[in-house]
């Protein structure tokens, strides 16, 4: 029944097709996602044109399929939001074309959701749902970490007026975090996205063994305040930012690229890509024990090494930030946040630091649709709506 809070939402500004009815912003009546994984794995990477087809095969039965776990139909609800950005211009029309269909045969809203943001409420919406007493009010301001396979990206998330607003504290430079994990995965011959496997495969190799200078994950700051050139649009923004909350994970990709070169583990990874994926005999589903079977301790200490450096760098930056804003709760959100290193020392060093610290629960942390919805219910209360001409930003800031 209209008038009881229900959204639907529709994300596809990657490699997942999703969609989810959440009401009131708060409680996930169904989140279902497609992903895109098999298409993509042989690649070691996301090809959107692939994507935009797998897109076009699942929106139609990803959306039947949230409406029939919710147990609704369209006529029960509210307004339908999507992503419109940021992200690939092909994948984000399919959803954006679809959802304008959807709104406008049903006489619906449209809502148009920043995927950012979206990352942001997922922690929001898990908070939320956690029984009285135990959930932080949602009208403190928070210090939001957004890393994924796109961003790595500093906000100051204030709530005013039932809305929230957003200011860049930091961001990546160049690489995003998850962006370099998928990279030195590759590298190494393991699966996409390589988040997952360096999880679990870090775990077993020493993280102190390889050090990686400081320099090689230090942003390039004398290129602050310079004047734009080609970027222009890149570059202006980070004109504004401390430095000391700017990020860059290019340079450690390249260190361990080195690391293999000089150690001459490039044959070794180029068997593992056979043994696990490639070859004949490629198990159809390779498992974490399959990998650790092709990793001498060698490429598990570099493994471990690179992880502590990332997570230790993303940890440094951001209570430094949260420090000199003087804000007492930090939310970690975006695939990268599933990460069990992460998770753990950004727990310890909370402790240490007085300051709360929050994730989204691990379906939640990758890209999904309920977090759509859930940053989408402030808008539709404020009757914030998009126009029927609303198009794909890929941009979108
Ligand atoms: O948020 P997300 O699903 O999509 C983007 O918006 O990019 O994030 C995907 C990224 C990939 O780079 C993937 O390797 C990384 O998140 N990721 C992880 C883990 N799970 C996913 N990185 C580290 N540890 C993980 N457990
Ligand atoms: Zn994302």
């Amino acid at each position: 029944m209209p008038g009881s809070g229900l959204i639907l939402a529709i994300e596809s500004s990657c490699d997942e097709t999703a969609a989810a009815v959440v009401e009131r912003g708060a409680r996930t009546l169904s989140s279902v996602v497609a992903s895109q994984i098999a298409t993509h794995a042989r690649y070691g990477g996301v090809v959107p044109e692939l994507a935009s087809r797998e897109h076009l095969r699942a929106i139609v039965p990803v959306v039947r399929a949230a409406l029939a776990q919710a147990n609704i139909t369209l006529a029960d609800l509210d307004a339908v939001a999507v992503t419109s950005g940021p992200g690939l211009a092909g994948a984000l029309l399919v959803g954006i074309t679809y959802a304008k269909a959807l709104a406008f045969a049903n006489h619906l809203p449209l809502i148009a959701v920043n995927h950012l943001e979206g990352h942001i409420h997922a922690v929001l919406l898990n908070e939320r749902s956690l029984p009285d007493g135990q959930s932080t009010p949602d009208n403190d301001p928070a210090l939001a970490l957004v890393v994924s396979g796109g961003h790595t990206h500093l906000y100051l998330a204030s709530p005013a007026n039932g809305t929230w607003h957003y200011t860049l504290i930091g961001r990546t430079l160049d690489d995003a975090a998850g962006e370099a994990y998928d990279k030195v995965a590759k590298l190494l011959g393991l699966g996409y996205p390589g988040g997952p496997w360096i999880d679990a495969l870090a775990q077993h190799g020493n993280p102190h063994a390889v050090l990686f200078a400081f320099s090689q994950i230090k942003p390039k700051v004398h290129l602050l305040g310079q004047p734009p050139r080609t970027k222009a649009a890149k570059t202006a923004p980070i004109a504004n930012l401390d430095p000391h909350f700017l990020f860059s994970f290019s340079g450690i990709k390249t260190a361990v690229l080195r690391y293999v070169e000089l150690h001459n583990l490039r044959p070794e990874a180029e068997s593992r890509r056979e043994t696990l994926f490639t070859g004949p005999n490629a198990p159809a589903k390779p498992t974490i024990e399959d990998a650790l079977a092709t990793c001498d301790p060698q490429t598990l200490d570099l493994i471990a090494s690179f992880q502590h450096a990332v997570v230790g760098d993303l940890l440094k930056k951001t209570f430094a930030a949260a420090e000199s804003l003087s804000v007492p709760r930090i939310l970690v959100t975006g695939g990268v946040a599933a990460n069990r290193e992460l998770r753990s020392r950004f727990t310890a060093e909370a402790a240490r630091h007085h300051v709360t610290v929050s994730f989204p629960t691990l379906a939640l942390s990758t890209d999904n649709a309920a977090m759509i919805a859930a940053a989408a219910w402030p808008r539709f209360l404020a009757h914030d709506f998009a126009q029927p001409d609303l198009s794909a930003d890929p941009s979108l800031a």
